[in-house]
């Protein structure tokens, strides 16, 4: 009778130290732990120490990291953008086929940049309005990498290095621009592929992205709308 009162004590006392989760902090011998187990399930052990998942994650320039209740974290994107965690960043993926195309609305940025996939009759127009009307645009690569200017003129005609576009693998790109200048380059090699000039103060407002045939476009913390031309 007396050893089961005494049982009994004794696991009235343990109780608390189950309760409040004092068994898995005892595992941790002078504060370090060994696996990620040691820690709270928000946690993760690196180098004996429990830290957040998120320590250290870049979830790039659209996204945010937070952590899971498994010792790992995730990269959360706005709405309709995706984590791609090759290119680190949030994307959206559409697809161009005529006669669809897609408008990006870049209100008031000054760079943009995409992966493509596809190498046929490639468009990017730079606009200021959504429909195209307007004949002040910057033309950039088409499958014989022609730039446009003003009124269709064609005001400089460019080589890119052979192979820039790939039809059955992502290539990286990036625009910047300011008031008179359209600076373009491949992301994999920060390089500066070319400089054009922007005339008639035109203000970018819109991308356009069309191709002939089918190519797939990942945009980076955008989200292009989607137009029927015919
Ligand atoms: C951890 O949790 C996240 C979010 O619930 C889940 O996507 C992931 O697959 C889990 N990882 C493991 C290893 O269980
Ligand atoms: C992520 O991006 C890479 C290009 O760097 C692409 O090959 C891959 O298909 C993308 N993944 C998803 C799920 O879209
Ligand atoms: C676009 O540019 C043209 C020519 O510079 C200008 O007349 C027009 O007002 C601009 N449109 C918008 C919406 O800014
Ligand atoms: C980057 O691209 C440019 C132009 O295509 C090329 O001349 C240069 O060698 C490339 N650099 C690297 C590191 O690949």
């Amino acid at each position: 009778m007396k050893a089961i009162f005494i049982i009994l004590i004794v696991m009235a006392c343990l109780l608390p130290i189950f309760l409040s989760g004092g068994y898995g902090i005892s595992r941790l011998v002078n504060n370090r732990c060994t696996s990620d187990t040691d820690c709270g399930r928000s946690k993760k052990c690196s180098e004996n120490t429990c830290i957040s998942p998120c320590d250290g994650v870049s979830c790039g320039n659209y996204g945010h990291c937070e952590a899971n209740n498994n010792h790992t974290s995730s990269c959360i994107c706005e709405s309709e953008l995706y984590f791609n965690s090759s290119i680190g960043e949030c994307v959206s993926h559409v697809i161009t086929k005529y006669p669809f195309m897609y408008i990006i609305f870049i209100n008031n940025k000054r760079y943009v940049q995409f992966y493509l996939k596809g190498d046929q009759d490639v468009n990017i127009y730079f606009t200021n309005d959504s429909l195209q009307t307007n004949e002040n645009m910057l033309f950039m690569i088409s499958v014989d990498t022609k730039i446009e200017g003003t009124n269709g003129e064609i005001i400089i005609i460019d080589e890119l290095p052979p192979n820039t576009l790939s039809d059955n693998e992502y290539r990286g790109f990036w625009f910047s621009w300011d008031d008179s200048t359209m600076k373009f380059g491949k992301i994999d090699n920060h390089t500066l592929l070319h400089s054009y000039p922007i005339k008639n103060g035109l203000k970018i407002r819109y991308i356009h992205l069309s191709t002939k045939t089918d190519a797939e476009w990942l945009v980076e913390g955008l989200i292009p709308e989607k137009i029927n031309i015919k």
